[in-house]
C-alpha cells in the first residue's frame, strides 16, 4: 500500500464511489470497536490515509448499527474464502464489484495465491490510488459484463470468485452469462456471493430508482441454469448476529436476519466434472 495522503474531495456525495467509501469507513469504524468482529484494520489504515469528509459521513451513515450489515457479511464471506485458500494454496481469486473494500490485505492470503480484483474503471480508478499492484495482486477496471477482462486471468488453477453485493445491480441476462462465462472459462473452483429476493427489484423500483435489477428466492435455483454449478449452502447475510455485543441492536439484527427479503449469501462449487454427476 502506497503511504501518503491521497485526497478523494473530488468523489461525489451519493455517487458509487461515495456508497464504497461509506462501506470503507463501516468497516474502519468497526474495528476500533471494543470487541471488533471482522476487525478491518486494513481499512482503518485506508481511511487514516483518505482526505475526505468522513466526519459527515460518520453523520449519514449510523455507524452504531449500520456497521454491522456490513462487517457481518464480509465476515460469513471471509470464513469461507480462507477455507478455499487453505485447501487451494495455488488458487486464483476473481473479487468482483470489489469496491474499496481490502478483503485480498484483511485475509492471510497465501503467497503463492493470485488475487484479482474487479470493478468498474471509475472505481479501480480510485483504488489505484490506495492500492499498489504487485505479482500476486492485480485490479481490473471493467465492467463484469464485458467479456474481455477474463483474457486476462489465468486458467489452469483452481479459481474462487467471490461476488459481495455485485449480482443484484445486474439484469438476469446478464448474470445468466457471466456464470456461464466464469464456468466455461475455468475448470473448478468456488462462487459466494449474495442475493437478493425477487421482490426487491420492485422496491427498488419504488424506494432507490430501480438500481436493483435482480432478485431469486432460492439460488439453488441457478443449478438448472448452469449443470457445472452445485449448490452447497446459504445462510443469512446476518447470521453472525450472535457476535453483536449490544444486546438491543443484537435483538433487532435477529430479526433482520429471519426476513425472508433479506440478503443471503450462498455458496456454490463447480467444475466441468459435475455435469449430470
Ligand atoms: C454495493 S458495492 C459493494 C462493494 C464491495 N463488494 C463491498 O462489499 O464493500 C457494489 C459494487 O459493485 C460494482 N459494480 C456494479 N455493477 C458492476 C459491473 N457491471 N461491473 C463491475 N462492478 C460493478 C460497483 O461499482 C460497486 O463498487
Amino acid at each position: 500500500m502506497t503511504t501518503s495522503k491521497v485526497d478523494f474531495s473530488s468523489v461525489g456525495w451519493g455517487s458509487v464511489e461515495w456508497t464504497n467509501l461509506v462501506t470503507l469507513y463501516l468497516r474502519a469504524h468497526e474495528s476500533r470497536s471494543r470487541h471488533p468482529i471482522l476487525g478491518d484494520h486494513a481499512a482503518g489504515a485506508a481511511v487514516d490515509r483518505i482526505d475526505y469528509d468522513f466526519k459527515r459521513i460518520h453523520r449519514n451513515s449510523l455507524p452504531a448499527s449500520n456497521q454491522y450489515l456490513v462487517v457481518l457479511r464480509a465476515k460469513q464471506l471471509d470464513e469461507w474464502c480462507a477455507e478455499f485458500l487453505t485447501a487451494h494454496p495455488d488458487a486464483v481469486v476473481l473479487h468482483l464489484g470489489c469496491g474499496l473494500d481490502g478483503r485480498a490485505f484483511r485475509l492471510a492470503v497465501p503467497p503463492s495465491v493470485r488475487w484479482f480484483d474487479v470493478d468498474q474503471p471509475s472505481v479501480i480508478a480510485l483504488r489505484r490510488r490506495l492500492y499498489d499492484e504487485t505479482e500476486h495482486y492485480r485490479m481490473i477496471g471493467s465492467s463484469v459484463t464485458d467479456p474481455q477482462w477474463l483474457d486476462q486471468i489465468p486458467t489452469g488453477h483452481p479459481t474462487l470468485i467471490v461476488a459481495e453485493g455485485l449480482l443484484m445491480y445486474l439484469r438476469e441476462d446478464e448474470v445468466r452469462a457471466l456464470l456461464q462465462r466464469l464456468t466455461d472459462r475455468f475448470d473448478s473452483g468456488e462462487m459466494h456471493f449474495d442475493t437478493l429476493s425477487p421482490r426487491a427489484p420492485l422496491l427498488s423500483k419504488l424506494l432507490t430508482k430501480g438500481i436493483i435489477k435482480w432478485g431469486i428466492g432460492n439460488a439453488r435455483e441457478l443449478e438448472s441454469w448452469n449443470p457445472k454449478l452445485r449448490f452447497v449452502e446459504r445462510t443469512s447475510a446476518l447470521a453472525g448476529y450472535q457476535e453483536i455485543d449490544n444486546a438491543v441492536v443484537r435483538l433487532i439484527f435477529r430479526l433482520t436476519s429471519a426476513l425472508p427479503d433479506y440478503d443471503t449469501i450462498n455458496r456454490f462449487t463447480y467444475s466441468a466434472s459435475q455435469v449430470g454427476g
